[in-house]
């Protein structure tokens, strides 16, 4: 078994190695979230590798539909609750998460914090975490299909907590608009956020 893996470069060159089989479209998103989040770093001085390393690796299960992120999360004993099993998709976070500790030894909490909870984000969030859970919600090529992400974008230059509260207002809203279930840990998160920001 290869040696664990503390160290956020390493990790980053992992998790790279790692997508390098998964589908193109995948890699340049990945690609994107880097960038975007490497320059989040940059505007709030945060920890750069920690973000390079979190923006690598947050995807590495998002090609998987629903029935295999279920099997897979079984397989790898990730928690899968009522609100995951509504709404699958979530898992591919979580289930990153655990296979990079296990399968990968990537032993590193903050990052694979920031992997597990990319879809919904956690009301404990660090500001690395923030920075590439926005870099992903914003990322050029999404911003581009829904020009109200500008918003939150614009925000992030300047507060990542109330950039982040106003995305998952954005989200909450359109999921109760069309009658879709809410994950509790989106709204937990958005309260959070919202008395954090500035
Ligand atoms: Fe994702
Ligand atoms: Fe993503």
């Amino acid at each position: 078994m290869s040696a664990t893996l503390t160290d956020p470069e390493a990790i980053r060159g992992r998790f790279v190695e790692a997508m390098a089989d998964r589908p193109e479209k995948l890699q340049k998103h990945a690609n994107r979230v880097e960038r975007g989040a490497l320059h989040l770093a940059a505007v709030h001085e945060l920890d750069r590798d920690i973000c390079a390393a979190a923006a690598a690796g947050h995807d590495l299960f998002r090609h998987c539909k629903d029935a295999e992120l279920l099997a897979l999360s079984r397989s790898y004993s990730v928690p899968i609750t009522e609100d995951e099993l509504a709404a699958p998709i979530v898992l591919h976070g979580p289930l990153a998460a655990v296979y990079a500790r296990e399968a990968m030894q990537v032993d590193h909490d903050e990052i694979l914090s920031a992997i597990t909870y990319h879809t919904t984000a956690h009301p404990d969030y660090s500001l690395e975490s923030l920075a590439v859970f926005l870099a992903d919600k914003v990322e050029p090529r999404k911003a581009r299909n829904d020009p109200g992400l500008m918003a939150v974008a614009a925000a992030a230059e300047h507060d990542l907590y109330a950039a982040a509260a106003m995305f998952l207002e954005r989200r909450l809203t359109s999921q109760l608009n069309s009658g879709q279930p809410l994950h509790p840990l989106a709204v937990a998160s958005r309260n959070a956020f919202l008395r954090r920001a500035l």
